[in-house]
């Protein structure tokens, strides 16, 4: 189960022993993980955002998978809930990436239909490497006439305004963006699981209880058959689970 768990040094990982811990597997294939936190109770927010269920170190973790990341994918809600900002180029992922054949950050891509978006935000005018704007053939072309002026690349992933979740992974992974990171939220990362292109569930489990009507980490219509995930490794730190799940 826990093969991969790597030590604690002081009662804190590393970053750089984080990164052992998180590789993305080798290979030519896509690898589509999603990191997402959630309450006891399954709340996958407070006060609409994540912040208030997080932790130091699952911050910790979540800057690990963007720094081993090619790409983040994340909802149009969850960026402009939360405010994203460009990937920042880390010292403590450089050598590694500039091994692994990445640039220095991962691009963001956002997945929206409307594009309702800011794009004089420095997360489309002025990142380390483009943001890629995620959305379908039918989407409002002037819209998209702003995203490409602001700086963004658009990727048709569907027809209509919504985006094929399956072909999103492959129009990424076309672009040389094969590790892929999907940070929510909810209502798109139950597009990935439903269309059954998530190979692996970083999942933190926050000693928390909210209540309330909050989202589960992952929406939409349900699956015909529960998908089966294998546990390939576990860290705690202060109640916190910090769990990693592998697609059978
Ligand atoms: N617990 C966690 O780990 C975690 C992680 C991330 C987010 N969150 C929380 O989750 C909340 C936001 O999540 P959410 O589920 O409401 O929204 P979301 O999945 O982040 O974004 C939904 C939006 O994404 C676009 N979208 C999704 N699927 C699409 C498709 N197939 N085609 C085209 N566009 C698509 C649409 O944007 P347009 O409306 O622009 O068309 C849609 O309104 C926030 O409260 C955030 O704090 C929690």
């Amino acid at each position: 189960m826990t093969d991969q768990t790597p030590a604690s040094e002081g009662g804190e990982w590393s970053l750089e022993v984080l990164a052992d811990a998180y590789a993305y597997p080798e290979g030519d294939s896509p690898w589509l993980r999603a990191n997402m936190v959630s309450t006891l109770d399954g709340a996958a927010q407070h006060d609409g955002r994540s912040q208030p269920i997080s932790c130091d170190a699952d911050m910790r973790i979540f800057g690990t998978l963007r720094g081993l990341a090619d790409v983040v994918v994340a909802g149009a809600e969850t960026v402009r809930a939360e405010g994203y900002r460009p990937a920042r180029a880390r010292d403590a992922f450089a050598a590694r990436r500039a091994a692994a054949g990445q640039g220095p950050a991962p691009a963001i891509a956002v997945v929206s239909g409307s594009l309702d978006l800011d794009f004089s935000l420095p997360l489309y005018v002025s990142p380390l490497v483009p943001t890629l704007v995620l959305t379908g053939a039918g989407a409002p072309a002037e819209r998209i006439e702003a995203a490409r002026k602001a700086g963004a690349e658009v990727v048709i992933a569907g027809e209509g305004s919504r985006v094929d979740p399956a072909r999103a992974v492959r129009e990424l992974a076309d672009r040389g963006l094969k590790r892929q990171l999907a940070e929510g939220g909810p209502r798109l990362l139950g597009q990935f699981v439903a269309a059954g292109v998530l190979d692996e569930m970083c999942l933190t489990f926050s000693p928390m209880l909210t209540a309330g009507d909050a989202q589960r980490i992952a929406g939409g219509p349900s699956v015909d058959v529960p998908e089966r995930f294998a546990l390939t490794s576990l860290l705690e730190e202060a109640g916190f689970l910090f769990s990693r799940y592998r697609r059978i």
